[in-house]
């Protein structure tokens, strides 16, 4: 199963492997420079179906860190542009990128809340705080909500432009949609707060808009925090019926993760602890998923597969040892994988 396609909308992924989004923390301006270029690229070469960007701002605020990166304007795309043009010219991988918010969870480093005058004023649904030490969010009016709809379609805007296969929005660990998603997190008594209707209206938008923007050479993606571990929180049951009205509004994949937005929470981690939840949100939704979390061998990977428990497999930390990982996979399946053909003499054939 894991090297076999799978198609979304007109974008064929060669195998089922996902370079999962991860920070990297190493942008000026939010603009992606050398080290991004070798570092998605050398995992293109390294056979990934899919390599998906790190949380990209879709306005300044919205990032984590000062160094995140960010695709809020032109000159940022025409940056990301090269690297997606790259993998599209040398490897046979597609390439997606996270869209997101941070909201309450900005103006950080280093997990540690920074002063506005190095960072700035956070925003969330409602004015509580990640941790009680912190600032207390500014609240977006129901005219700051719609901007913050618009910055995502602008941003998915510029994605298609760059040329990006897949569009991901980040509803999970915690950031803004996922802040909006969560009564704990969402206290509002408007038409964004509330029912569980009222507190996935901002994600929907999103969807909707950014989906206004996409055509069938891009498909849309959405990440989300399966549970958040906290008593009368957003819980697996919710994420099961959100999948269900993400499927309806044409979200491709629903990539489910865990955790992020309650100071505290106690995970239990351990071998793909994440993949019980992605299996319910497939079979209850009838959606495609992406499973994720301590998946870190090529036979864990097929079992998953197998067992119908998620359609794509996002890796995160091991890919960073080792991004190889799906070529090195395909030797050991006697499987195809895209191997560059510089490398031919190092081939182990099948
Ligand atoms: C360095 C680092 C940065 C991360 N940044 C992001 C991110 O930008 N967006 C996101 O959704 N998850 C992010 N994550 C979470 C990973 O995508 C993944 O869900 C998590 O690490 C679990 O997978 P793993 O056990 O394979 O590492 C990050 C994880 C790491 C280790």
């Amino acid at each position: 199963m894991l090297y076999t396609p799978i198609k979304f909308r007109n974008v064929e992924l060669k195998n089922r492997w996902v370079m999962s989004p991860m920070c990297m923390y190493s942008c000026e301006n939010g603009m992606a420079n050398d080290f991004h270029f070798v570092h998605y690229g050398s995992r293109s070469q390294g056979g990934t179906g899919l390599i998906m960007v790190e949380a990209t701002g879709v306005e300044p605020q919205g990032r984590i860190t000062n160094h995140c990166m960010g695709i809020w304007n032109d000159q940022q795309a025409e940056e990301l542009k090269k690297i997606v043009d790259f993998v599209h010219a040398r490897s046979e991988s597609k390439i997606g990128i996270q869209l997101a918010h941070a909201g309450r969870k900005g103006s950080t480093w280093n997990n540690i809340q920074i002063p506005v005058e190095e960072g700035w004023e956070t925003v969330a649904p409602s004015g509580i705080p990640y941790h009680p030490s912190e600032r207390i969010p500014h609240v977006l009016t129901v005219d700051e909500i719609r901007e913050q709809v618009q910055n995502f379609k602008d941003a998915a805007r510029r994605a298609v432009k760059a040329g990006f296969d897949i569009v991901e929005i980040h509803g999970a660990h915690g950031y803004l949609i996922h802040q909006f998603l969560s009564p704990l997190s969402n206290i509002r008594t408007d038409e964004y707060g509330g029912s569980f209707e009222n507190r996935s209206r901002f994600l929907v938008e999103i969807v909707d808009a950014v989906n206004e923007v996409l055509n069938e050479n891009t498909a849309l993606f959405v990440r989300i925090s399966g549970t958040e571990y906290a008593e009368n929180g957003w819980n697996i049951d919710d994420s099961a019926e959100l999948a269900k009205v993400l499927k309806e509004h044409s979200v491709d994949l629903v990539d489910v993760s865990s955790g992020g937005n309650i100071h505290g929470a106690k995970i239990p981690v351990f071998d793909g602890y994440q993949v019980p939840f992605s299996s319910q949100v497939r079979k209850e939704a009838g959606v495609r998923t992406g499973a994720v979390g301590l998946i870190t061998k090529v036979e864990q990977a097929e079992e998953i597969l197998e067992k119908e428990d998620a359609d794509l497999i996002f890796i995160a930390r091991e890919i960073l040892r080792n991004p190889y990982i799906a070529v090195q996979g395909s030797f050991e399946m006697k499987a195809d994988c895209f191997f560059p053909h510089q490398y031919t003499r190092a081939k182990i054939s099948s």
